[in-house]
């Protein structure tokens, strides 16, 4: 019997199979000047790690500025079924009072990820090394996600799994106390994987070590330091080595979670594609293994400029001021796609209002993310009029030179496969067309940035 029908209860089914409401269809129309200054939602990424650190340190952790979408909603009730206190106060300051290292306690029902790979992925890592079995599970999209990536080296460390067939969710989880410290060199560039492996470490005993050849997203190995783990970072033979020593013990504490950069990216473009912008971006987080998007778009002719650089919660930071632009094509260098792999949607549609030809390589992991994102930008662009090719692991584009894309036809759209950032990507199509650009479903817009719809209307209103 398959594993789904083996571990689920009927009502537990229904919600792994999709987004519970239904989808909500929108054409997003050309739109004026975004102009002023605007403050997009904190990090996704800082906000799942501060909750889940939070709740392994002991003592009071308060974060502010935390991300209140879906995504980070789930790792949130993740942490509470398993003894944690997450809670909101009316200031919008977060609470989190942990059980300690080693001390997760068995949930008594799924963990349910919703559309969440992070979630997934960190915590898989997180329980592998408690003595607890958890189930996950996710919606469509989820649940087509692979999970080998982690479960090979959490395997090594001692957890067992029952994985849906292709190593996808509903998954079941055992893990195991003690846990044997693992050298693991990583075979795909994914701070997920990465991330997972490390906080299987913290509770192990001696060192665990990830060999990452590729520098990915470093929001974990910062935060871990920040809470007094013991970490030490190096690189030998050109690769980075992080070693973390095990059956640590976090401190809380007070975290600010600057503004994310792959949020602010929508607004980057939008203000560069729509004649007459001038918008100012406060408080983005400019962490160098997340911002190569701002660098393509300097190099395509955009006008981005940092204001005030600083440091929010260890992290760099600035507010950017963007300016309409005249955008060029350009040859994306396949080694900056870690540091915006995340940000590719929205570039491409940058490259669809550019002069001449933008090609991108070494987008294979694209077509893991919350959709075949290679899949979805090349129909989603040509359906609004775009002239692109689509590879095996990249697209080109031929821009159109500034001339609005004709948008969706009549009756037509877009095919969001419950991505949230085809939607975003294609809303700010939307606003650069001449017909308008018409999205099957907004609702996946609220894993990541809940206010995008109002945010945009209001920055140009
Ligand atoms: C994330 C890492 C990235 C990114 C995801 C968030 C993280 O995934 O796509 O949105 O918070 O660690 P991979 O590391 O698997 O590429």
């Amino acid at each position: 019997m398959p594993l789904s029908k083996r571990l689920l209860h009927q009502d537990q089914i229904g919600r792994a199979l999709s987004h519970s409401n239904p989808p909500s269809p929108k054409r997003f129309v050309k739109q004026g000047a975004l102009t002023g200054r605007i403050r997009v939602p904190g990090d996704k990424s800082i906000s799942h790690r501060s909750i889940m650190l939070g709740a392994l340190a002991v003592g009071e952790t308060r974060v502010t500025g935390l991300l209140e979408g879906e995504d980070v909603l789930a790792t949130a009730a993740a942490m509470r079924a398993m003894g944690a206190s997450v809670e909101r106060g009316a200031d919008a300051t977060w609470r989190i009072n942990g059980v300690g290292v080693g001390a997760l306690l068995q949930p008594d029902a799924a963990l349910e990820m919703g559309n969440s790979g992070t979630s997934t992925r960190l915590l898989m890592g997180l329980i592998a090394s408690h003595p607890i079995t958890a189930m996950f599970t996710g919606d469509a999209s989820l649940s087509k996600r692979p999970m080998g990536r982690v479960i090979d080296p959490l395997s090594q460390i001692g957890a067992s799994f029952e994985a849906s067939s292709g190593g996808t969710l509903p998954l079941m989880l055992r893990g195991i106390s003690p846990a044997v410290p693992i050298t693991y060199r990583l075979p795909v560039a994914s701070a997920q994987v990465k991330s997972a492996v490390l906080l299987a470490g913290l509770n192990t005993a001696g060192i665990t070590t990830v060999i990452e050849p590729v520098p990915t997203r470093d929001h974990s190995e910062r935060m871990l330091r920040g809470f007094g783990a013991k970490l030490d970072v190096g690189e030998e033979n050109g690769e980075r080595v992080i070693a973390i020593h095990g059956e640590a013990e976090l401190q809380p504490q007070d975290i600010v979670v600057p503004g994310d950069p792959s949020s602010a990216a929508f607004f980057v473009v939008a203000a560069l594609l729509v004649e007459g912008s001038d918008l100012v971006i406060e408080n983005v987080g400019l962490n160098p293994t997340r911002a190569a998007l701002f660098d393509v778009l300097r190099d395509m002719g955009g006008q981005i400029e940092e204001l005030d650089r600083r440091e929010v919660g260890g992290e760099p930071v600035a507010d950017l001021r963007v300016r309409h632009s005249a955008l060029i094509g350009v040859e994306v260098d396949p080694a900056v796609v870690p540091a915006m792999v995340d940000e590719f949607p929205v570039l491409f549609v940058a490259a669809a209002l550019a002069e001449g030809t933008t090609t991108t390589t070494g987008l294979e992991e694209l077509r893991v993310k919350e959709s075949d994102r290679l899949a979805a930008m090349a129909a989603a662009l040509k359906l609004a009029g775009a002239r692109v090719e689509e590879q095996e692991d990249g697209l080109t584009i031929h821009g159109t030179g500034g001339t609005p894309l004709p948008g969706t036809p009549e009756g037509a759209e877009v095919t969001t496969h419950l991505d949230h950032r085809i939607a975003m990507a294609m809303a700010v199509a939307g606003i650069v067309s001449r017909d308008g650009v018409a999205l099957d479903d907004t609702g996946p817009i609220a894993t990541s940035f809940p206010t995008f719809e109002r945010l945009l209307e209001s920055a140009s209103a």
